[in-house]
């Protein structure tokens, strides 16, 4: 059994087990990324998978044992297992009378006690969340080279994409946002035809995957020249961001950074105009506890990455927003999103 397993192990009677369903969870906790369940038991993890993945799950999935589905789900989980700890945010109501049988018990709490282990990343993690940042970056400074009037979003997104996939990034981490001009007011924008405009502000967010962990970033940058308005909302943002970015420090409640930020914005008059939370955790998912925001009761420590990602968006005329991905590390989080906050006029 590998030590991720061994820690979720240790909290099981012995007729418990964890039935792990989703895949960001099997990934997690086995490496393997096909399609398949883990069944994590006192003393046995099991992956169970289909002649399709046999063998790449046998080589992936250190400290598991490897059972094909064709035997039968209940041939495989053992006789004397009475309690399933499920990830109820996850199973579906099929897989839920797939699984069930009489006399098994179906319990809640099987994502949040990997979700428990995922906040904190160990330095493996760190790593390849370091190395997709990095290639990302390095994509976007290819990008910037192109930005001027006269492209298109597409064109830019695809580019993007095209440059992280030849640095050896599995894919991106989430639909590549190029939004320009108004486009720039929607803060999840999708990516269109549209050309960029002298005059325009361009929001590019985007992230990849590496081995599997996910990095997350957004630049703002204005094409040809800017107005009063659009420096002034500008700087308020790159204000907060930066203020925010100081109060990421171990220890700190989440509710009380996001309000760091939230507190500058409004005092600017632009509160209504930041209608999302300052920032989320990044790993395996690209959106994953814990979540930055007036809501969130969390406190960070060291390991977690969070993001740190104030906008303002102005319905019809621009948006702005800023993103860094952080490594809370004490009183100083370690940046990785190493590219200028300065306003680049293009
Ligand atoms: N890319 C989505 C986000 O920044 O949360
Ligand atoms: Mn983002
Ligand atoms: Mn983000």
């Amino acid at each position: 059994m590998n030590g991720r397993c061994k820690k979720l192990a240790r909290t099981l009677r012995e007729d418990e087990a964890f039935f792990v369903t989703s895949p960001a969870n099997v990934f997690y906790l086995s490496g393997f990324s096909g399609e398949g369940m883990l069944l994590i038991a006192p003393d046995e993890a099991v992956l169970i998978t289909d002649f399709r993945y046999i063998e790449d799950a046998q080589t992936r999935a250190e400290g598991f044992a490897v059972e094909d589905i064709a035997r039968g789900i209940w041939q495989i989980v053992p006789e004397h297992i009475h309690t399933f700890y499920i990830e109820e945010e996850h199973m579906t109501v099929a897989q839920l009378r797939k699984y069930g049988r009489p006399g098994l018990r179906l319990a809640d709490g099987g994502g949040k006690a990997i979700g428990a282990l995922r906040l904190f990343k160990e330095p493996g993690e760190v790593e390849k969340i370091t190395k997709a940042a990095d290639i990302a970056t390095a994509a976007f400074e290819r990008v910037i080279d192109l930005m001027k009037a006269g492209v298109s979003e597409r064109e830019l997104a695809l580019e993007f994409e095209y440059q992280v996939k030849r640095a050896g990034a599995s894919g991106v981490s989430f639909d590549t946002i190029v939004a320009s001009g108004p486009n720039s007011s929607m803060p999840h924008a999708s990516v269109s035809s549209r050309t960029l405009q002298q005059g325009d502000f361009v929001t590019m967010d985007f992230g990849c995957v590496y081995e599997g962990y996910c990095s997350d970033m957004t630049r703002t940058v204005a094409i040809g020249s800017v107005s009063g308005e659009q420096k002034r909302v500008y700087d308020t943002v790159l204000k907060a961001q930066l203020a925010a970015l100081d109060a990421v420090k171990s220890g700190a409640s989440c509710a009380a950074v996001d309000a760091v930020a939230r507190g500058i914005i409004t005092d600017a008059g632009y509160g209504d105009a930041f209608g999302h939370a300052l920032g989320h955790g990044v790993g395996v998912q690209i959106h994953e506890e814990p979540r930055l925001s007036a809501r969130s009761a969390q406190t960070l420590g060291d390991g977690m990455v969070v993001t740190v990602e104030p906008g303002i968006y102005l319905a019809g005329k621009f948006g702005v927003r800023i993103e860094d991905l952080v490594v809370v590390n004490g009183e100083k989080a370690v940046n990785l999103s190493h590219f200028t906050k300065e306003l680049l006029i293009l």
